[in-house]
Formats: C-alpha cells, structure tokens, sequence
C-alpha cells in the first residue's frame, strides 16, 4: 500500500487534563474543585474512586515529559487547575499553585514539547459552585480573572490557548443528565450555563488580544456528525434535532453571533432567554483563530415518541465499539472537519482529542499488546490525510490520552492512554499504540 503522508509541520500531539491525571488533590495549598466534591457523592462514580492520586503527574510530571519525547510527541495539551492558581476561586493567587504549571511549562520547552493549555477542562472552584457556579454571571469575570492570571504567569512561553473544554459536556452532563459535577438535572440550568459559558470564553479571547500576546487562542467543541437512522422524514427531522442540540447549540453563537432559530422554538417552554445580554452574541463570536473539535464517535439517530426530545441514539448492527460502547466510524472525523470548513469557518482546525478506550492489561511478556487501539487510530489517521489532501486546514492532531487516567464518572475502569498506568504502583508502560504512534511521527507518514 502506498505511504499515507502529512506535511512536516503537522502537529502530532498528545492530551490529558488536570482532574483526570495530577492527584495531590489537596498539595501545596490547592483548593477543592466541584470534582472533588462531585466523587464524593455514593453512586456518582461507577467504581468509587476519585482523583485524589490519580497518575500523581503533580509529582511524577518529569517522567510524563521523558515519555513525550521518547515518543516524539510535539505537542502536549493539558489543562490548568484553577483552584490551584486560585483556592478560593478569585482573588488571592496561590503561588505555589503558579509554581507547577511554570514548572512542567520549562520542563515541557526543554524537552522539546510545545505546551498547548487548557484553561476549563471542568474543574471549577468549589468555592464558585458555592456561590451559584457557572449559573451565576459574575463566573464569567471570575474565569477572566483567572484567564488573565494564567496568560501573565505563561504567556510568553505558550502558544497554543484553549478557553472551554466541551461546553456542551459541562452544561449538560453537568447539569441536564446530572452525570458530571455538579450533578443537576435541570435544562432551564443548563441552557443558562451553557450561555456563560460561551460569554466567557468571548471575554477571555478579547482580553487575549487586548495584551498583543503572541500566541494563537480558540476553543474545543465536542463535535458528532450526526445521521438519521433511516430515510424516513421522522428520523431526518430527529437528526436535525440532534445536530442542533449537540453541534449547532456551539457552533451558531460562536460562528454566526445567534443561537439556532429551530432549537430556540423548541426550548421555548425551558427558557426565555433573557440571560441573553445586550451585546452577548457580539462577544461570543469575537474572532478565535482556530477550532478545536474532540472527535471521538458519530450519532445515529432514529425518532423517538417517547423521548423528551423525540431523538434516540442507536448503533448500526455490525459496528465495531470501543469499551465505553461508542461506535467506531473514522470517516466521522474527516465529515465533521469537511463542515465546518464549508459551513462555519475556514480559519484552522485542530483535533484537540481522539482515541478510545480498551480494557488493556500488561501480558506475560510485559508489554501492552492493544492492538485495537492501534487499529482506531490508523482508521481515524487514513481520513485525517484525506482532510489534508482535499485542502481542508486541518493543522494537527492531540490524541486522547497520553497515559490511562480518571475518566469521570467512569472511574479507573476504562483506559484510553497510549501508556499504561498501574493504580497500584503508579508505573508507567508505554503500550503497543505509543510505539505506533512514535513511528508514525517519525515518518510523518502512516
Ligand atoms: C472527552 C473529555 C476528556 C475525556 C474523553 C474520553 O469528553 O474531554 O476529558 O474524558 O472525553
């Protein structure tokens, strides 16, 4: 078979976020975030554990950083915990905090590793949760307060900023299926924190560009393209529905300074918007200079009487699944690049996360022979060349994750790193795929 390759400035990245990894949970003067506070609650995590330790990157970070480079990683995109930087959710600065991040940043540029960072990968304050969280409007200052602090501390080592981390996932997983902190079932809340969330994230890029800082900032969407069961009308008017809550809720505001006129008709009755402040739509879609979309699977959807929203996911028989039961379908990601180019904005794209979870272990031989990981990748690899070969601007890649960690309400119980990580130990092994990935690097060719 031919050789599949990218250009030589593709970005090959690698991701992880800061709950899910850092542990030393209560170190160095940290203040509790709503994760802390959301594991503690009986049933909300399917195996019981919490991020307390995690993979303690806090303390084992230049190890992390040795694996990058063994691997060839470029680029490595992580997220800040804000009630490290501040405890108490604004004011006082905890310096110690600062300290870690300035740290693991000059660690990362010595090893030859170009920190992309997160600021909001769901790790709120608890002290902000306290006080209304991202339900309360003055959460938007607070997060630029934040923000601020965070571009003063590394701004002129970093590069690449993103402001949000899956809107979508933090106002309705959060707040809608009750499945994430803070764990509400309310849609009126989370349409309102949704709207906060995206005034933010306007805020923080125009203060951004306020301080001429030399870096490229924007944000990650988790996108799905999604496709209707069958031909018939009811699941094509369905698919359209769940397009418009997953995809267009984000991306209309964002790109085109409104939100969707179908789905403002249909939450009618949950809302009546008069969160929506004056200039709002204007400052959610200030000019971000590129897209960050998390690709992990596709949604197909058939129509639903007795549903809420009258959608219902279902999985086409004989497709393949990954052991969080997503579809696997690669042409996905190239589909949901190919739109958002043609409809929404043809500034660069980024895939700031991709991989899927497999119930790995280390065999007899030590190794980790996850051979199904490897296999996703390549697929998903095959349509992000055919992106780039169609023109598309799609400028690199962060796979998700560069070692096993907490996923959410799911625990320890699922792996998605391309290094293994024994809980007990806290050893590290590079598994099958990191190996794949290295070499891919290497060649800039799959
Ligand atoms: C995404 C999250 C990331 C990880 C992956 C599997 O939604 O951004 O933290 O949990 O899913």
């Amino acid at each position: 078979m031919e050789k599949k390759r990218f250009p030589q400035d593709f970005i090959w990245g690698a991701a992880t976020a800061s709950y899910q990894i850092e542990g030393a949970s209560k170190k160095d003067g940290k203040g509790d975030s709503i994760w802390d506070t959301f594991t503690l609650g009986k049933g909300n995590i399917s195996d019981g554990t919490n991020g307390d330790v995690a993979c303690d990157h806090y303390h084992k970070y230049l190890e992390d950083i040795a694996i990058l480079k063994e691997l060839n990683i470029q680029s490595y995109r992580f997220s800040v915990a804000w009630p490290r930087i501040f405890p108490e959710g604004f004011g006082k600065v905890n310096q110690k905090g600062l300290d870690f991040y300035q740290r693991l940043v000059d660690s990362l540029l010595e090893a030859g590793v170009s920190p992309a960072v997160t600021l909001y990968h769901w790790d709120l304050p608890q002290k902000l949760q306290d006080i209304g969280g991202w339900e309360n409007r003055d959460t938007i200052s607070y997060f630029e307060e934040y923000a601020q602090q965070m571009f003063q501390a590394l701004g002129d080592r970093v590069s690449m900023w993103i402001t949000h981390n899956e809107p979508w996932v933090v106002s309705i997983n959060g707040n809608f299926f009750g499945a994430h902190a803070p764990g509400k079932k309310d849609f009126p809340t989370a349409l309102l924190v949704a709207h906060h969330l995206l005034v933010s994230h306007g805020k923080v890029v125009q203060n951004y560009r306020q301080q001429n800082q030399k870096g490229k900032i924007g944000i990650t969407l988790n996108l799905s393209p999604t496709y209707p069961y069958s031909d018939s009308q009811e699941d094509k008017k369905a698919a359209v529905l769940e397009d418009g809550f997953l995809n267009r809720w984000f991306l209309d505001p964002l790109f085109r300074s409104a939100y969707p006129k179908d789905m403002l008709e249909l939450y009618q009755p949950y809302s009546d918007f008069s969160f929506i402040k004056n200039d709002d739509m204007e400052v959610i879609s200030t000019p971000i200079d590129f897209l960050g979309i998390n690709y992990y699977s596709c949604n197909v959807i058939q129509y639903d009487e007795s549903n809420e929203f009258k959608t219902k996911h279902v999985i086409r028989e004989n497709v393949g699944v990954t052991d969080m039961n997503w579809a696997i379908y690669p042409s996905g990601i190239y589909d949901i690049i190919e739109r958002i180019n043609r409809e929404y904005t043809t500034k660069d794209i980024y895939i700031t996360e991709n991989g899927a979870a497999f119930p790995d272990i280390i065999e007899k031989d030590g190794r980790v022979h996850d051979q199904k990981r490897i296999d996703y990748l390549e697929k998903h690899f095959s349509y992000l060349h055919k992106a780039i070969e169609k023109g598309l601007p799609l400028k690199g890649y962060y796979l998700w994750s560069l070692m096993d960690n907490f996923e959410w309400g799911f625990g320890f119980s699922k792996r998605f790193g391309i290094v293994h990580i024994d809980y007990q130990t806290l050893k590290r092994t590079i598994k099958e795929s990191g190996y794949w990935y290295q070499k891919v690097i290497a060649n800039h060719s799959l």
